[in-house]
């Protein structure tokens, strides 16, 4: 698989499968939850309610349509949440694995990441970039492209770093 980076917002990436950085309630929210939810549409809600009736857990992932985003799907994820006291790194990791499982089962060859967890929930940069790269090192997968996209300069130029 390839790891790539690109600063810009995520929900204009041209890409099979968009991953959000959720809460475990599903219904919206802030930052990259709040752009996916408002450029995708209704639909990206009116799916969650639909499939995931209780939300979904943190560390696990799920899919819904991606509504009127160029992608054909968004793979939610609940990162943990280090202001709750969610410091377990295994949470971070899993949220990467079990997405790309996702990416798998739905056939998405091209996913596009945020940072999860780097913005309000508050996980140290530099671990929130290592974090997706041990994992996308060492999957097993089918997806061809794992595309990190940062929102701003300096949060792409670390990843690059990262990246070697
Ligand atoms: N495209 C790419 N990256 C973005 C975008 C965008 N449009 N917007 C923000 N980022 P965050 P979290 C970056 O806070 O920490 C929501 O309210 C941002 O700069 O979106 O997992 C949810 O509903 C940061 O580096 O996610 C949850 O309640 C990274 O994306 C909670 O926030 C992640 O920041 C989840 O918090």
């Amino acid at each position: 698989m390839e790891v790539t980076a690109v600063q810009g917002d995520i929900t204009r990436q041209q890409v099979d499968a968009v991953v959000n950085a959720a809460n475990h309630r599903m219904r919206g929210g802030g930052g990259v939850d709040g752009a996916i939810h408002r450029a995708g549409g209704r639909a990206i809600l009116d799916d969650c309610i639909r499939r995931f009736p209780d939300g979904l857990a943190t560390g696990d992932a799920g899919w819904t349509t991606a509504g009127d985003l160029p992608a054909a799907w968004v793979i939610h994820v609940v990162g943990p949440n280090r202001h709750a006291g969610q410091t377990d790194r295994g949470l971070l990791l899993s949220c990467y694995s079990r997405a790309l499982e996702v990416a798998d089962e739905l056939g998405a060859r091209i996913v596009a990441f945020p940072l999860v967890s780097a913005g309000v929930y508050g996980w140290p940069k530099d671990d929130a970039i290592a974090a997706p790269l041990e994992v996308f090192r060492s999957a097993m997968t089918a997806v061809e492209e794992a595309r990190l996209v940062a929102f701003d300069a300096p949060t792409y130029e670390l990843i690059r770093e990262a990246l070697g």
